[in-house]
């Protein structure tokens, strides 16, 4: 596939189909997502995938978002806000559900570096599940949400959650959305 065709045709898919992704795939888009650009010394972040009894027990948590996330459905347009309700509910039945776990950063410029290489990492991510046939989903958590989910996973005090990404095989299409542009400015 051409790779603007990819970026094209890469949509957040919400609903999907249970059949399991073998695990051999699922470290192949890892692999491929490995070769985004880095800054090496602040390349920090590290991937959880959850399966299993563990999917649920996330999803459980997750499903609170809707309660906690008043503010960011607020600005939603009621079908959006409809089928956002509906992805916290479960996930989408996604049959894998990633978590990006990063370092609490001390400054900002620590911060940007840290988000940004996990945006960069996160989009080949996104692409490279669409060159398998697999769809993806980033979804957002409140902070309360946060820190259940960092008693989930065990992690350390100084260690967080990012963002969560579902991965599987889709089973809608999604509306069409025009998507805005961010204004760009020519400085000469
Ligand atoms: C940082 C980030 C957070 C997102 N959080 C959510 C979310 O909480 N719930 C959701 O349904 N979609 C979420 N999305 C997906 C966006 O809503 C989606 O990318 C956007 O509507 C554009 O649609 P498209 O990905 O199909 O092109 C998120 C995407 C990003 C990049």
């Amino acid at each position: 596939m051409d790779i603007i065709e990819a970026i094209l045709k890469r949509r957040s898919i919400r609903k999907y189909r249970s059949e399991p992704i073998s695990k051999k795939v699922i470290e192949e888009i890892f692999e491929i997502a490995s070769h985004s650009p880095i800054a090496p010394a602040l390349k920090q972040h590290e991937y959880y995938v959850l399966l299993g009894s563990k999917r649920e027990d996330l999803v459980r948590i997750v499903s609170q978002n809707t309660a906690h996330l008043r503010e960011v459905l607020e600005i939603l347009d009621e079908a959006s806000r409809e089928r956002a309700v509906k992805y916290y509910a479960d996930l989408g039945g996604a049959p894998v559900v990633i978590l990006i776990v990063v370092p609490k950063t001390k400054s900002i410029w620590e911060f940007k570096s840290v988000a940004t290489s996990c945006g960069t990492e996160i989009m080949l991510l996104e692409l490279a599940a669409l060159a398998r046939g697999l769809s993806t989903c980033c979804f957002t958590m409140a902070p309360w949400i946060e820190e259940e989910v960092a008693k989930l996973l065990g992690l350390p005090e100084e260690k967080t959650v990012l963002y969560g990404m579902t991965l599987g095989y889709g089973d809608e299409i999604p509306p069409p959305l025009e998507h805005p542009k961010a204004p760009v400015h020519f400085v000469e």
